[in-house]
């Protein structure tokens, strides 16, 4: 097989940024993805409607017309509940997105205490709530900083936490409020899926977290492009994905997580977390299926059907076309006004397939 036809991608959690990153970065996307959710954590957070609706015409406007951004509401503490419902009802939001307060990049304005989620008469209990009549999602970085006895978690430790502690209160406290556990990583919250993925669950995997394990990470010294929250885990866990996703199951997708960061941030004495992806990320996760064993039709429900139908969004007939021919992923886009601001793609040498742009 030397050239592969499939359905429009759509990319379920992608950082766009703002302003002049922004207007970079998003025709990537744009010209892979017929839409994507746009994660919510600028600065400021976006927690209003007209922020919400603003943000998704600066990306209409750099993205064209084709292209159709989702735009969720950041899960403050302060987060006002009718304006959320408002919001859902309207279209202004997706849904919403819930951070462990300092868990990842800007995520200062997440939940503090974690257990009000699943505490009746709370504001964050409500807003969860909300989501069921207005037909919204949850998203959720599925990471805990700290244990109940307020421990301090080990990074390689907080996703695994989450899926044993937490998530499976949040799905008791709120049976049929939609969850999706954004970005996996470990053999843990593969399990968690593989057991209660369906209607109300499901998960999205990133191409990297597929394609490398830790050893990449740290051979030969740090690669701080590979360098993202959470943090990539030891090769049984990229193991547990792989076998997720050869289970072709309804409920797991691709969300890239894609992050750019400016280069000053990512090889500098403190390492921003992000991957920026987005410029081969269909390549990547064909890449990853390649490696995977993963069949064509397994890939296009992966890349374009599953997330779709679980945000009951209908895609449109649009196809792209990948061709078999070997190259390596390498560059960086500039942004701004000076020569030294640019952000350096995720560097993957020996790409198998790239999509034919007309
Ligand atoms: O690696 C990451 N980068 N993980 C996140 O959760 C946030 C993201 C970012 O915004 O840079
Ligand atoms: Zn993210």
């Amino acid at each position: 097989m030397d050239t592969m036809k499939i359905l429009k991608p759509f990319d379920a959690h992608v950082h766009l940024r703002d302003g002049e990153l922004l207007r970079a970065v998003v025709p990537f996307t744009a010209r892979q993805c017929w839409g994507a959710i746009a994660e919510p954590n600028l600065k400021p957070p976006i927690t209003t409607r007209a922020q919400a609706r603003s943000y998704a015409d600066r990306i209409t406007a750099a993205a064209g017309p084709d292209f159709v951004p989702f735009v969720l509401a950041y899960f403050t503490d302060t987060l006002d509940p009718q304006e959320f419902v408002d919001g859902l009802t309207e279209g202004d939001f997706f849904g919403v997105k819930f951070y462990p307060r300092g868990a990842t990049t800007n995520s200062e304005n997440g939940i503090e205490d974690v257990s009000l989620l699943w505490t009746r008469g709370t504001r964050q209990f409500d807003i969860i709530e909300a989501t069921k009549t207005t037909r919204g999602v949850v998203q959720l970085h599925g990471e805990a900083n700290f244990t109940k006895g307020g421990e301090e978690l080990d990074p390689y430790d907080k996703e695994t936490y989450f899926y044993t502690e937490i998530m499976p209160r949040l799905q008791d406290a709120h049976p049929q409020v939609k969850f999706s556990g954004e970005h996996i990583t470990t053999s843990e919250a593969a399990a968690y899926a593989r057991k209660n993925g369906g209607e109300y669950f499901g998960v999205s995997v990133t191409a990297h977290h597929l394609l490398i394990d830790r050893r990449d990470v740290y051979r030969g010294g740090y690669h701080p492009h590979s360098f993202c929250l959470p943090v990539v885990k030891r090769v049984r866990h990229t193991e547990a994905l792989h076998e997720l996703l050869y289970g072709d199951h309804s409920f797991v997708w691709a969300g890239s997580d894609s992050a750019p960061h400016d280069w000053k941030n990512k090889e500098s004495e403190c390492c921003s977390g992000g991957v920026f992806s987005a410029p081969a990320m269909v390549e990547l996760y064909a890449q990853a299926a390649e490696n995977i064993g993963l069949q064509k039709l397994a890939l296009e429900r992966f890349l374009s059907r599953n997330a779709p139908a679980f945000y009951t969004l209908t895609p449109p007939q649009e196809y792209i076309t990948l061709e078999k021919t070997l190259w390596d992923f390498l560059g960086h886009i500039e942004y701004g006004d000076s020569p030294t601001d640019y952000v350096r793609y995720w560097d993957y040498p020996e790409l198998k397939w790239r999509m034919k742009y007309d």
